[in-house]
């Protein structure tokens, strides 16, 4: 079993090579994961730029159907190039904030430099890991976070910071890849298979067990698919599949 900083490390250095070389639209998280997912978002993206829109390698849209409002304080888990702040930024408005946390410096970069040019001023990238999250306690309306706690060596924890981070009342809306029982062991090896969204992916009840033992409540797994009609016992055992996850600080 690979420890939490081999795992940073790999997805530190796929995540980078993808920033750097503008590939999401080319080699994504692999086929069954994250990534080439454009075409998923509600959201009109037309005036997003080709820059913001070709590193979107989340697996769903967790902005438009996360309860966000005018004047909130939003925060990204996994920002990456920063497609979804942009999105929550429209809906918090000037009166509100987007915090997108990300640990790799090159997806980072590309993020303040998409911010800047879409003149983004609701928004800020902060470097830092999710499982020790760069914001004070109760500060947050809502969580929003796409393919990226999967990634995670230590999901109990990164679920802790996401109670401590948010407001009571605060909201979770999060895209993830999961799995209907046990990941097949063929799926679940090496580190390639965890940087691609797919050997890190939680059991969907152990997910929301992992919310409620973290305090949250009303917590909700629905699948994305349409040809899972939102049923979770037809998804054959052990094969990832991506989710919306949501949930609540009472
Ligand atoms: C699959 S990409 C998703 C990016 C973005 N959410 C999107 O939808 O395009 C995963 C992102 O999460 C970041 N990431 C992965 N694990 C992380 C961790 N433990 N802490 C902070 N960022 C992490 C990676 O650097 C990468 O930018």
């Amino acid at each position: 079993m690979p420890t939490s900083s081999t795992i940073h490390e790999a997805v530190r250095e796929r995540y980078g090579e993808i920033a750097r070389t503008a590939q999401a639209s080319l080699e994504c998280c692999g086929p069954n994961a994250c990534g080439c997912n454009n075409g998923l978002y509600a959201a009109d993206l037309s005036d997003l730029p080709t820059s913001v829109t070709e590193l979107s390698l989340g697996c769903g849209d967790p902005v438009s159907l996360a309860d966000i409002r005018a004047g909130d304080v939003a925060l990204d888990l996994g920002a990456g190039g920063g497609i979804d702040c942009f999105l929550a930024a429209k809906r918090v408005g000037p009166t509100g904030r987007v915090i997108g946390v990300d640990m790799t410096p090159e997806m980072l970069e590309r993020a303040r430099a998409n911010a800047v040019k879409l003149n983004a001023t609701n928004v800020e990238f902060r470097a830092g890991q999710i499982e020790a999250l760069p914001v004070e306690d109760n500060t947050v309306d809502v969580i929003l976070s796409n393919c990226v706690i999967n990634l995670s060596p230590d999901k109990p924890r990164v679920f802790r910071e996401m109670f401590r981070a948010l407001k009571p009342g605060g909201r979770v809306s999060v895209s993830d890849i999961v799995t209907n029982g046990p990941m097949s062991p063929l799926v679940a090896k090496g580190l390639q298979s965890w940087s691609e969204c797919v050997a890190g992916a939680l059991d969907v009840k152990d997910y929301a067990e992992g919310l409620k033992t973290a305090g949250f409540v009303d917590v909700t797994v629905t699948p994305k698919d349409d040809a899972a009609n939102g049923l979770l016992s037809k998804i054959p055992a052990g094969v990832p599949f991506s989710a919306l996850i949501t949930a609540r600080k009472s």
